[in-house]
């Protein structure tokens, strides 16, 4: 089978490329490999750590603290419709990678909001980690929450609170800029986004895990956040979601007080604006992305993923180059809310046209971002082979 991106309706992709996926992990590996490690020995804990910033982060710490990991993720594997998902297969490589660099690589395959997998997680820390972990990183994004007190299904809606307000974005399968608008939120379209996206769900997991005694002294856990400037407030800061990272960010108080008998800590990074496949869907959000990564690539502050994740770790999670903002939360954002970068990304978002776009932003750079998270269009992945479905398949998590 030769697999080739097609896009569908909503502008997902049908297939991931599973050879052009672990291209994709092995890239981020290599940079990993590339530096010095900046921990000792760590056991890690990564919820939604299939992709994004929480893939990144699982190798982040594989490779620059040498840790065992365990992932927690949702992905379908193969079935008669479809390979699988991306994160599918980045769970695969990247166990495949970090066994034959001697480290312990699980994965979880379910839904991280039940007590089920909790209690799952917690019996392989007993048994695979000598029963601690240092870390957990919190990195989920999902758009339904089944609540494992009351069994009721939650779903985030991507609404305004203060009214209905203009949103255009970029139609990524249709490569136009398209008139969108945010409706106003309800409370209840507010109550439902933090069940989903809040910290209700983290809390649980901390305080599961520290019942269970399996927190090491020192243990630290963070969730990732995003803030914003004045190109995404509309969505970010003025949206649903924006509601959700404030109620996150009330939880990492919370936890951090009720680890501190560990002398552990917690605490909400606020990590830059990449494409990944919860990001490249929220309304105006590629239109800043592709503006910003032009002026960020211009100044030379560009960051893809896994660079991101290896500052935030290395300087300010173990590191003593910490930059906290006033409620707490630690920026590796810091060079995106860079003044000048804004005004800068600003000005490009304020001239970009349906014509003129692919010339004035780095849509060519988004784009490939996009085509990449699937395992398209990767350097040194020869797209007109057969796949080998059969021995694939074989394959698990
Ligand atoms: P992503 O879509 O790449 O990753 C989401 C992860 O959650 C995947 O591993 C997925 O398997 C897992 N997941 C979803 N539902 C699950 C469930 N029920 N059970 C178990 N696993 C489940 O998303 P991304 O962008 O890496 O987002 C992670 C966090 O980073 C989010 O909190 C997001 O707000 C935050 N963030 C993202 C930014 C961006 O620009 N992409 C910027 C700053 C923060
Ligand atoms: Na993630």
């Amino acid at each position: 089978m030769i697999v080739k991106p097609e896009i569908m309706r909503g502008g997902l992709v049908k297939n991931p490329h599973p050879i052009g996926c672990k291209a994709v992990v092995e890239k981020q590996i290599n940079y990993m490999k590339s530096l010095p490690k900046f921990s000792n020995k760590k056991r890690a804990l990564i919820i939604g750590g299939s992709s994004g910033y929480g893939l990144a982060s699982r190798i982040a710490l594989a490779y620059g603290a040498d840790a065992d990991t365990i992932s927690v993720s949702f992905e379908p594997g193969v079935n008669d419709k479809r390979l699988g998902s991306a994160g599918w297969w980045n769970n695969i490589w990247f166990k495949e990678q970090a066994e034959k660099d001697g480290l312990i690589a699980k994965n979880i395959i379910g839904d991280a909001f039940s007590d089920e997998v909790r209690q799952q997680t917690i019996d392989m820390i007993k048994k695979e980690f000598d029963g601690k972990i240092d870390i957990l990183i919190y990195s989920l994004a999902s758009p339904r929450r089944t609540d494992p007190k009351t069994g009721i299904t939650h779903s985030s809606v991507l609404k305004s609170t203060v009214g209905e307000i203009a949103a255009p974005t970029l139609d990524l399968n249709k490569q136009i800029i398209v008139d969108g608008k945010m409706m106003a939120a309800t409370k209840h379209d507010i109550d439902e986004t933090i069940k989903v996206m809040g910290g209700e769900d983290w809390q649980l997991w901390i305080e599961s895990l520290k019942e269970a005694g399996v927190l090491a002294d020192g243990f630290k856990t963070t969730a990732y956040s995003y803030d914003g400037a004045d190109g995404t407030d509309a969505i970010y800061k003025k949206g649903t979601i924006g509601a959700a990272k404030r109620h996150l960010e009330k939880t990492a108080l919370t936890l951090n007080n009720e680890l501190h008998d560990l002398q552990g800590e917690a605490f909400v990074t606020v990590a830059k604006a990449l494409v990944t496949k919860a990001s490249a869907f929220i309304p105006l959000f590629p239109l800043y992305g592709c503006a910003l990564f032009k002026v960020m690539k211009e100044l030379g502050t560009h960051e893809n993923t896994i660079e991101q994740i290896d500052r935030f770790m290395r300087d300010m999670l173990y590191g003593n180059k910490r930059i906290t903002d006033e409620v707490g939360r630690v920026r590796p954002d810091n060079l995106e809310m860079d003044d000048n970068t804004q005004i800068l990304t600003n000005a490009i978002m304020s001239k970009m046209t349906s014509e003129n776009f692919k010339e004035i932003s780095d849509f060519a750079g988004f784009y490939q971002d996009f085509l990449e998270l699937n395992g398209f269009n990767v350097a040194g992945v020869n797209y007109d082979a057969s796949i080998d479905i059969d021995t694939l398949k074989s394959k698990q998590p």
